[in-house]
């Protein structure tokens, strides 16, 4: 079995400004300590932040990423941002389809793909998120939700690109909620994940790729989650913003 190291992603949101991102590195590096964590150990910010984050994580084994990105590659695209431009500023990693894109701004799996080719095509690491709303789970169709989501969103993607992909499973129902996935839950879809990647891709790329677990994941049942085999690090909203709690999230990863 192969070891794949595991990434721990913050997602902030929309959370803090400018201002607040030199005191956030240094209260999580010094949490964390000197040497670097097991994880890639990465925090997605707002657009606007990108600059300040960067520069505030310079020298430091902390990453900076985004939390969307433009499916163009540049143009007439009032508001958004280009691939290139995360590429050009130092970005590593972007998430994208988070589950409150595709609720409030109708993203599909086609735009999905779209942005997906764009990060790829310029180095940046695409967080790629999937997960099935509670009345899917409640009808028995998570799965097949997933399924549709994971092939819609890695459509023409060929099996050398695929590896420079982090899937996220992130069940709509325990995003902000406080209920997480149960460890059993959360691998039991992981591990369908890699079967389906398996099924697309041969099972050796399969074994290679990261799939992490996003949803209400905090530094108590961190453990749990990110002991089961088929979880290779956490997608994190609420417990990313608090330093000292990402801390052990980060360090929990092995
Ligand atoms: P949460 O968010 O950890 O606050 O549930 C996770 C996410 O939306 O990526």
């Amino acid at each position: 079995m192969s070891k794949r190291k595991m990434v721990m992603a913050g997602n902030w949101k929309m959370n803090k400004l400018p201002s607040e991102c030199a005191e956030y590195a240094k209260a999580l590096t010094e949490a964390v300590g000197e040497n670097a964590p097991a994880c890639d150990l990465v925090i997605c910010v707002s657009a606007t932040l990108i600059p300040s984050a960067l520069a505030a994580t310079e020298g430091t084994y902390i990453k900076v990423g985004a939390q969307d990105v433009s499916a163009h590659e540049f143009g007439a695209y009032t508001g958004e941002t280009a691939a290139e431009m995360l590429r050009d500023l130092g970005v590593s990693y972007c998430i994208i389809g988070h589950s409150e894109r595709r609720a409030m701004h109708a993203e599909t799996d086609n735009m999905i793909n779209a942005k997906l080719n764009r990060l790829l095509s310029v180095g940046v690491t695409p967080i790629v998120c999937v997960g099935e709303l509670l009345s899917e789970r409640e009808s028995g169709d998570a799965e097949k939700v997933v399924r549709t989501q994971l092939e819609g969103c890695l459509s023409g993607v060929s099996s050398a690109a695929v590896t420079d992909c982090v899937i996220a499973y992130e069940p709509v129902w325990a995003i902000g909620t406080g209920v997480s996935a149960t460890d059993a839950q959360a691998q039991e879809m992981c591990a369908f994940i890699r079967t389906e990647l398996g099924r697309m891709y041969g099972a050796e790329v399969a074994e290679n790729l990261r799939i992490l677990y996003g949803g209400s994941m905090n530094a108590k049942n961190c453990g749990g989650l990110l002991n089961e085999p088929d979880i290779d690090g956490g997608l994190v909203g609420g417990a990313s913003l608090k330093p000292l709690d990402f801390s052990v999230l980060a360090r929990t990863c092995k």
